[in-house]
């Protein structure tokens, strides 16, 4: 068997970010890549701010397919692309870019990210849905659940960015209540689904509140993937919450990212199993 080479002609792909060595992204991408036969190789580059706009000249001379954008740049990427689609307009931020005829074309795949997990619960949308934090994450939460025709409620730790998110999606036609983490026991115990979009919990044995809040038959998802499962997530489960780990949202935003590119739905479970792989080590 020949081995596949990089070449002059193969196509490169990014997750750009500051940090971005702990990201699961490249051995997705690349474990999908290489099984499909692509000539295309996806690498993680640090990138800081004040080199963002550099990073964004170089992509356009060079033979690069796209790019997914992480913390701390996917509202800064929105401002510096020619073109963004729905899902990128109306969050105000971007996780992935298509680059195609030297034009610049932003999304977000969070918010399939959200959705795909949620549907494949069975969950048919409706109902009060609580996001607990008000970042990136909780923007394309937000509007996979309007979409979905939930009556969206933020809890957040610092009001001030909670509202800010809930005026974002009035300019944009969008209904979002705002309270307070006071309020948190009596929204999450009448939630038919709860997202956790703050990073606690990531990295440790924490959980962003007490799941004695919350009760059998709700849907929870928890973006956090590290640990697999998260506490969260396994207290959640043991009461009888249908709980979503984070790593179906990371599988899911990586899968539709993969599609804008390539025009081709990737095998998810090769994805998932390699993210399973790499998170335990
Ligand atoms: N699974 C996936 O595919 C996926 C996709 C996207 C994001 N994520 C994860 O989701 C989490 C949030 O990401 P993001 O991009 O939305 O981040 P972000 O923009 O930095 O927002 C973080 C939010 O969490 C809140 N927060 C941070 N630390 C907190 C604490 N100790 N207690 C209470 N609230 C706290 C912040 O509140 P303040 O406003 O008060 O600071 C803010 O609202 C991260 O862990 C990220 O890795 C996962």
């Amino acid at each position: 068997m020949v081995e596949w080479l990089p070449s002059s002609s193969t196509k490169i792909l990014f997750v750009i970010g500051d940090p971005v060595s702990h990201s699961l992204s490249p051995p997705m991408h690349n474990k999908v890549i290489r099984s499909l036969g692509l000539d295309a190789v996806y690498l993680a580059l640090r990138v800081t701010s004040d080199m963002l706009n550099s990073f964004i000249s170089l992509v356009r001379l060079n033979n690069v397919l796209g790019f997914n954008v992480t913390i701390p740049h996917k509202v800064a990427v929105a401002n510096l692309l020619d073109k963004l689609d729905k899902s990128a307009e109306l969050t105000g931020c971007v996780n992935t870019v298509r680059i195609r005829n030297g034009v610049l074309e932003g999304f977000n795949t969070d918010v399939k990210g959200v959705e795909e997990p949620l549907k494949q619960t069975g969950f048919q949308g409706g109902g009060i849905a609580v996001i607990i934090g008000a970042g990136g994450g909780a923007r394309a939460a937000a509007l996979a659940l309007l979409s979905m025709g939930c009556r969206v409620v933020v809890l957040n730790r610092s009001i001030e960015r909670a509202i800010s998110l809930r005026n974002h999606f009035a300019g944009k036609g969008f209904t979002v209540e705002v309270k307070s983490l006071d309020e948190a026991p009596e929204f999450l115990s009448r939630a038919d689904v709860v997202v956790n979009a703050t990073p606690v919990g990531m990295n440790s044995w924490e959980a962003p509140f007490p799941t004695k809040f919350l009760k059998r038959g709700q849907v929870l998802l928890d973006m956090v993937y590290t640990p697999h499962p998260t506490r969260l997530v396994k207290e959640a489960s043991e009461k009888g919450v249908i709980s979503i780990p984070g790593l179906e949202m990371l599988v899911h935003q990586a899968a539709e990212s993969f599609e804008i590119w390539f025009g081709i739905k990737p095998p998810l479970d090769e994805m998932r199993n390699e993210a399973l792989r790499r998170l335990r080590g």
